[in-house]
């Protein structure tokens, strides 16, 4: 792929598209995102409205980090959080969690856009996400999770054919930071996916915490392809003199290419044990840490 001339017909192809109106563009922080960002904002200018849904469901320090890097774009924050874990409440599929994520995605976007009147849409789809929807593995939260009646003239998808790594060759040829063009892959349904069962606020704050120490201990000393921990059901343990129930809490790092396939990496156990000792200390509620050892297959990156 020669990167230049890719940016080139992006940028012209996504004024062709939306002509004079004006496009709204889920902006969540991850690499492919704020590609599509950039490129939009190139062809149109202020014609292109990024908006960050903050869903309850991003990392820590997601937000402000997102203000921050693309304050020149004036995004919209819409938090969004209260819709979300209402329509997450009492839902335990894995599936149908990421249908309910999807589906109040796109009306929170859909008022948005109702609200600034945009005609488009415009998505970070990549070609991997594509090619798991349609072999139906699992329904990505911007492909199959899409309900049919979308208040919008049209879908662009500018970034479609890339695999990830070209997607991070393009965001280093349009100078996004450090941070965005090598981010970790983060999946749309965000922590939901990565919480056992019912997702609720409370076991969302520590499915938060469990993944900051995750990557801080393991993003730039090991350079995983993907790094996470999943809450998964609580079990006993033993906090001061008494017996408790406490949370178990999974860690996984993996090792892959483009996600399709992916070997858990061989961590020091030094490492290991510094990340169980700080997850069990900062994290009261948690009881137990336990390393994933599955490659994919049979095991998915993800845990739902
Ligand atoms: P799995 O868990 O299927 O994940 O091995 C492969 C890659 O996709 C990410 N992932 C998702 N991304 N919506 C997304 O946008 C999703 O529903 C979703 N599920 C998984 C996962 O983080 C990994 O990088």
């Amino acid at each position: 792929m020669d990167v230049d001339s890719f940016i080139k017909d992006a940028v012209a192809d996504i004024k062709v598209s939306v002509r004079d109106g004006k496009a709204i563009i889920a902006l969540s922080g991850g690499v492919d995102s704020s590609v599509c960002a950039i490129l939009a904002y190139r062809a149109l200018g202020e014609r292109l409205i990024p908006v960050y849904v903050d869903t309850g469901l991003m990392r820590k320090g997601e937000t402000d980090r997102i203000r921050e890097v693309f304050k020149f774009m004036d995004p919209k924050i819409v938090d969004a959080s209260g819709q979300f874990f209402a329509a997450l409440k009492g839902v335990t599929d894995p599936e149908k969690k990421r249908k309910a994520v999807g589906e109040t995605f796109i009306r929170v976007f859909e008022q948005v856009a109702q609200d600034i009147k945009a005609d488009y849409l415009l998505q970070g789809t990549i070609y991997p996400d594509r090619i798991e929807s349609e072999g139906g593995i699992k329904s990505h939260h911007n492909v199959g999770g899409m309900p049919s009646h979308i208040a919008f003239k049209g879908v662009v998808e500018p970034i479609a054919d890339l695999y990830k790594d070209e997607v991070r060759e393009v965001a280093r040829a349009l100078k996004l930071p450090e941070e965005i063009s090598e981010r970790m892959p983060f999946p749309g349904p965000g922590l939901s996916v990565r919480v056992i069962g019912e997702v609720t606020p409370e076991k969302i704050a520590v499915a938060r915490e469990a993944n900051a120490i995750v990557e801080e201990e393991l993003v730039h000393q090991y350079h995983p392809w993907q790094c996470l921990a999943a809450l998964l059901e609580k079990g006993t343990g033993v906090k001061g003199d008494n017996r408790c129930h406490g949370w178990i809490i999974a860690v996984r790092a993996v090792e892959s290419r483009d996600a399709m396939t992916a070997n858990h990496m061989e961590l020091p156990w030094k490492t290991l044990n510094r990340i169980s000792s700080r997850i069990t200390s900062e994290i009261p509620s948690v009881a137990r840490v336990v390393y994933d050892i599955t490659p994919k297959p049979p095991a998915t990156i993800e845990f739902e």
